[in-house]
């Protein structure tokens, strides 16, 4: 079990670049991933699904549908979903057009390729094992490709803790990826209610919705030797209500802004 903690924490908050950075690029992109780093982030979240065939790939929604050409690529298709295609064929698709057309031809990357640019850049990551239920088992390719290549991770603080984070909303899902890699630290995504805190003292993080929280939340979070970390935090004036309220960090989709409102705080 975690120490219990006597006071807030005292290092400077993260700034965690959500999606790649998707308020400048497609996300779940390496466009995305490259224009973090331009932007100074230290650390990146991605979401990362499986494919028909097995691979691992980032993408955010359960269908391709929003974020890519899959419709035009392949209109014969009943169902969209990351599962329903093979690698070969979401490599075809467009994945940076929707965004805008100065990203056109942007392809969705491997979960591999996102880890092997990562480490390039010297950025850390916080990986969103996404719709977990669509993907039985995910959390053990994750893992598999994690021990490979993730403690190549460069960390969001100078000594290198939190180099990689994994989370997700479904906390059965974060539990057994924690059994899988129990050096790698875990999120809950979500509001764990403050009398259920005590049962996830073997995760490092909780991280809610910014609105849901308050500074007394964020006190008990602490309290139980955990850390805090809400998404999706773009406005300025909300950046710096959650950094109020003693959060270690948040994910936002404005790297540049929330490192601004780091400094300032
Ligand atoms: O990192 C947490 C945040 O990404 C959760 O929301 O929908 O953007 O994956 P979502
Ligand atoms: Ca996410």
């Amino acid at each position: 079990p975690a120490v219990v903690r006597q006071a807030a924490s005292p290092r400077v908050p993260v700034a965690v670049s959500h999606r790649g950075a998707a308020g400048h690029a497609p996300e779940n992109t390496i466009a995305g991933i490259e224009t973090a780093r331009e932007l100074g982030a230290a650390v990146v979240e991605v979401d990362v699904q499986r494919t028909a065939d097995g691979e691992l790939v980032l993408m955010h929604d359960a269908t391709l549908t929003r974020t890519t050409d899959v419709r035009e690529v392949f209109p014969d298709k009943d169902s969209y979903e990351v599962g329903d295609l093979t690698l070969e064929e979401i490599r075809e698709l467009d994945a940076g057009s929707w965004f805008s057309p100065s990203f056109e031809g942007e392809r969705v990357p491997t979960l591999e390729e996102a880890l092997e640019r990562l480490e390039e850049l010297e950025l850390g990551l916080f990986l969103e094992i996404k719709e977990p239920e669509r993907h039985p088992g995910i959390e053990e390719d994750v893992a598999d490709e994690l021990r490979d290549h993730g403690d190549r991770l460069h960390g969001s603080t100078p000594e290198g803790e939190r180099a990689l984070v994994v989370q997700s909303f479904d906390w059965e899902v974060v539990r057994r990826s924690h059994d899988l890699l129990p050096s790698v630290p875990h999120a809950l995504l979500g509001r764990v209610p403050e009398n259920r805190i005590a049962e996830f003292t073997w995760a490092e993080m909780i991280n809610p919705e910014h609105t849901s929280i308050d500074a007394s939340y964020v006190e008990q979070v602490h309290r139980h030797g955990l850390e805090t970390m809400p998404y999706t935090v773009n406005e300025r004036s909300d950046m710096d209500a959650v950094l109020n309220r003693g959060v270690d960090g948040f994910i936002t989709d404005y790297v540049d802004t929330a490192q601004e409102a780091i400094a300032d705080f």
